[in-house]
């Protein structure tokens, strides 16, 4: 497939680094819906921000024909205060706890602040052989914030309840190769941005919504109450999702794999998707030349979740960017596969009159 002029992959990767370093943790994505805000005025007739911190937009009249694509990213919350100073966490949305030793938090403070911290280890030459052996749960980590007691810990600005996560931020591993901490879903919100961008200057026949939904993480929470509001006719939920082509994991157990374009959802545990619709993505990408894969059922629930259960039910579906490593901080995605999902949201857009 012809790949995207330069500058436009500029502004992809712009685009993308700017919201994958955003503070988004799922409960607390006031950072990341600012970012995004800015990046959409140009493009949209107007927004509001719902009681539960969804971002709708919306551009032209008509019945509503709904993008949804997460602002939330996996996080931690501060679960407790030491006497000595230490952290302790709970998780926001789901962590692998085999990764999270020796990496680096942010804390976000009542204030505002960022505190920076270390998820500490004990040193591995006074660990046990079995005690090496072992996943050391999230419930036993600590985190190291620098704070000797817990009223320094407190000084500092910590609060039990403050959101952190682990920052890398968004760099290229090669040229078209990009590691970001949040791709899951910040890869979904670029191809949204790109959407309205790319289609601003077309009369569509019906109002277009784009909800930048909230608390995805856990729960599909915020698209359920922003779905319910806009009461679409038609939606699609768009994803970082599971890429795992890599070493030892069989052909038939990957969801998705890297380069072979965006990844179309037959079912996850969240819903199965209308085979008309399914078939009408198809079309659209065949007759756009634009490579696609399935995402294999059934890994994951998405916002379509909660999206085509509201009000009387909704034709509803899942496109996604192929992504590796999610829900870690060193998740990864080709721009090829980004750009080949946005030219396929862009065909949707373009054709979704036939499905209303
Ligand atoms: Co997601």
């Amino acid at each position: 497939m012809r790949r995207l002029k330069f500058e436009e992959d500029m502004n992809i990767v712009e685009g993308l680094a700017k919201l994958s370093d955003a503070f988004g943790v799922a409960g607390f994505e006031d950072e990341v819906r600012d970012v995004i805000k800015e990046m959409v005025e140009p493009y949209v007739d107007g927004y509001e921000i719902d009681p539960l911190g969804n971002l709708i937009c919306w551009r032209g009249s008509g019945d509503p024909v709904m993008l949804d694509a997460h602002m939330d990213e996996v996080g931690f919350m501060v679960r407790w205060i030491e006497k000595d100073g230490f952290l302790r966490l709970t998780a926001l949305g789901s962590w692998d706890e085999r990764i999270l030793l020796g990496h680096r938090v942010v804390i976000r403070t009542r204030r505002g602040e960022k505190r920076l911290g270390v998820i500490g280890t004990t040193p591995p030459h006074i660990l046990s052989e079995s005690e090496r052996q072992k996943v050391v749960p999230l419930e036993e980590l600590f985190v190291d914030i620098g704070a000797k007691t817990r009223e320094e810990a407190l000084s500092l600005g910590v609060h039990i309840g403050d959101p952190a996560t682990i920052h890398y931020p968004f760099a290229q591993i090669r040229d078209g190769y990009v590691t970001g901490k949040a791709f899951d879903d910040r890869a979904g919100c670029l191809v949204a941005i790109e959407a309205l961008r790319l289609t601003a200057e077309e009369r569509l026949p019906y109002k277009l919504v784009v909800n930048f939904a909230v608390c995805e993480e856990g729960g599909l929470r915020g698209a359920r109450a922003a779905a319910y509001r806009v009461a679409p006719k038609l939606a699609l939920a768009l994803e970082g999702t599971i890429g795992a082509d890599i070493p030892g994991v069989p052909e038939a157990k990957q969801p998705v794999r890297l380069g072979q374009g965006p990844a179309i959802t037959l079912a996850d545990r969240s819903i199965t998707v209308n085979p008309r619709l399914v078939r009408f993505l198809e079309k659209v990408a065949e007759e756009e030349g634009i490579p696609y894969q399935y995402k294999l059922p059934a890994y994951g629930s998405t916002d379509a979740g909660p999206i085509h259960l509201e009000r009387g039910g909704t034709l509803a579906g899942v496109v996604s960017v192929p992504c590796r490593y999610i829900h870690s901080p060193v998740s990864t995605l080709l721009l090829s596969d980004l750009e080949a999902t946005i030219k396929l949201v862009v065909g949707f857009l373009r054709r979704a009159p036939e499905l209303l």
